[in-house]
């Protein structure tokens, strides 16, 4: 008898996720889910991917052109982050495959986390914390973990997308900040006026500014952007906060800084090589460190995968990715 039955899509999702997530793709495909949140390695991920039209990732796993050439049946990368420093671009597109990412779901929610680093760090929350925790608040004192202002004081921000446009309005409006932005091309009047902020070269923003937010996408042209000459002109007094991704700053740098109290203090959610972090920032007190969960609501989170799932059906179902980061020229069929 002929099999007239219409094979469904196979979809691989890489790391464990939401299992309602998990079963709406279940609807559509054939699903493999990782539901053990196994490590894979490449090699493991390519073995996983053969006859997978479709696969969902955390924005750590890389799609390259040898993942590409291996896996030939592959059509979209869906991401479930807004960053995609994953994606090799230039090869997604040789090869016709979509790469997808979820703007928008996330911008308030990780600009609330960039204030809460800000606070934290300024303010010393996590370093006092810790001294009571231990024992060590006996008495009161005029200038017990006295820190630095923030409200009324100037906002730096590197980078300014969504996230740094939303971290540009809490600044202004919520605390009183003059804000100064650099971005490779100046925003539209409208949205300087909104977000009340002023364009500025990288020098006088790293000069004038009482703290400094990086939310700029990790390129090749953005590795270490920030180094120990960029520290170097920022004031003693300064806080940096680092939400973008790891490979921005040179952490190195930035440990030494802080141990010489070059800058005043840090606040970072991202690391070179994460998940390991620099041994010199865990050694220092002026520093608040998170393990990349600036996103980490469970709305935002939920959003996250969402929109990565509303990609893969709308590509695999009606060939139109939702938010595409890439646009080949003749996508895989
Ligand atoms: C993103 O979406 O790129 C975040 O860094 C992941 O939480």
């Amino acid at each position: 008898m002929q099999d007239c039955a219409v094979r469904r899509p196979s979809v691989l999702v890489a790391r464990a996720v939401f299992p309602e997530a998990v079963q709406r793709l279940r609807a559509h495909f054939d699903v493999e889910a990782n539901e053990a949140d196994e490590d894979w390695s490449a090699d493991e991920l390519m073995r996983r991917l053969q006859g997978k039209a479709g696969v969902l990732l955390t924005g750590t796993q890389r799609i390259d052109d040898a993942l590409l050439r291996a896996c030939p049946t592959l059509r979209i990368a869906a991401n479930m982050t807004v960053g995609h420093n994953n994606f090799d671009i230039a090869a997604m597109d040789a090869h016709g495959v979509v790469g997808t990412n979820t703007p928008d779901v996330l911008t308030e929610t990780t600009a609330d986390f960039g204030f809460a680093l800000l606070l934290a760090a300024a303010r010393r929350v996590t370093e006092s914390e810790h001294y009571l925790r231990v024992g060590g608040w006996t008495r009161w004192s005029y200038d017990l973990f006295a820190g630095a202002e923030v409200h009324g004081t100037t906002l730096g921000i590197l980078g300014m997308g969504r996230i740094g446009q939303a971290i540009a309005r809490r600044g202004a409006h919520g605390f009183g900040m003059r804000v100064f932005y650099h971005n490779r091309s100046r925003l539209d009047a409208a949205i300087e006026a909104d977000c009340r902020a002023t364009w500025v070269d990288k020098d006088t923003l790293l000069r004038e500014s009482d703290h400094v937010v990086l939310v700029l996408p990790y390129t090749p042209q953005n590795h270490h952007i920030i180094g120990a000459a960029e520290l170097a002109r920022m004031k003693p007094t300064a806080v940096l906060v680092n939400l973008a991704r790891g490979g921005i700053v040179d952490d190195a740098a930035l440990a030494q800084a802080l141990r010489d109290r070059r800058i005043a203090a840090a606040g970072l959610d991202v690391f070179e090589g994460e998940p390991a972090v620099h041994p010199g920032l865990l050694e220092v007190p002026n520093v608040v460190l998170t393990p990349h969960i600036a996103s980490a609501t469970l709305r935002t989170r939920r959003a996250m995968v969402d929109l990565a799932v509303d990609n893969l059906i709308a590509y695999l179902t009606e060939g139109r990715a939702l938010t595409p980061v890439n646009h080949p020229r003749q996508p895989r069929p």
